[in-house]
């Protein structure tokens, strides 16, 4: 069983590359919609409900964990990769493809407010963008945006002019969506400005999943795949259809006591 967490719906966006990759693998997702955004919380806050989340997984036969929510990575993987015994995977802006694809030598990156004030993400742009502009631009509203299902229509698009003309006015070419929340809005965003490549890290997550995953059991042939929130669970399985085709005849539950 493949664990996946995310502060809500945005890491649906990860576990269907994951399905597409791995149709055989049980998968059972966690959004923590009650306590989404994860964006604006301090990392201990955020440390504490994914560890909550994933003490639950595991009770519920999880043999690896999928942090499908970058805020929650870049606060929290290396104390969880610590704390537990099983494998963590986690997610990372993708500076590192667009500093190989702009042309124009500035790339910009969207993320959110913990993402964007971590350590690690300072890193990762000090090893691998050294040459390259990067401007950054945390995207609260987008995360709202998917949360309530918009994902086009005249508020998501002054939204996207909000955060994107910065990037044009900075000549970027290439543009990280570094939250799981906003590959959602891809289409929203390429309508708008189709002179941005947009790059997400879905696709190279599940690769990743795929190498670490202990391999299905063939005796068991029939997957199992388990939907939670402890938010609203109707709206959650409202949405489910648009985020997640393939998943369209599955419910979400409520979780409680997390
Ligand atoms: N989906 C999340 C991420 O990748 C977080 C969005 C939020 O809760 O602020 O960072």
């Amino acid at each position: 069983m493949i664990g996946v967490i995310d502060s809500g719906l945005g890491g649906l966006s990860v576990l269907k590359e994951i399905h597409h990759l791995m149709p055989n693998h049980s998968l059972h997702y966690i959004g923590d919609s009650a306590w989404c955004p994860y964006g604006n919380k301090s990392y201990p806050e955020i440390q504490k409900r994914v560890s909550g989340i994933i003490d639950y997984l595991i009770s519920n036969k999880a043999e690896i964990i999928v942090i499908a929510c970058n805020s929650a990575t870049i606060a929290s993987v290396e104390y969880l990769r610590a704390e537990y015994p099983i494998p963590i995977v986690g997610m990372e802006p993708g500076v590192k493809p667009a500093v190989q694809i702009t042309k124009t030598g500035t790339i910009g990156v969207f993320a959110t407010e913990a993402s964007l004030a971590g350590e690690k993400f300072h890193k990762l742009v000090t090893s691998h963008a050294q040459d390259i502009r990067v401007i950054t631009q945390p995207c609260p509203e987008f995360v709202s945006h998917v949360e309530k299902g918009e994902l086009d229509g005249a508020e998501v698009e002054k939204t996207i002019k909000k955060y994107a003309e910065p990037m044009l006015i900075g000549n970027a070419d290439t543009i990280v969506l570094g939250c799981t929340h906003y590959p959602f809005l891809k289409n929203a965003i390429s309508e708008l400005y189709p002179e941005f490549s947009l790059i997400d890290t879905g696709v190279a997550v599940a690769k990743q999943v795929l190498r670490r995953a202990p391999s299905q059991d063939d005796n068991h042939p029939s997957p199992i795949f388990k939907f939670q929130t402890t938010g609203d669970a109707e709206h959650a399985t409202k949405l489910l259809p648009e985020l997640c085709s393939d998943f369209r005849q599955y419910r979400f539950d409520i979780l409680y006591g997390i």
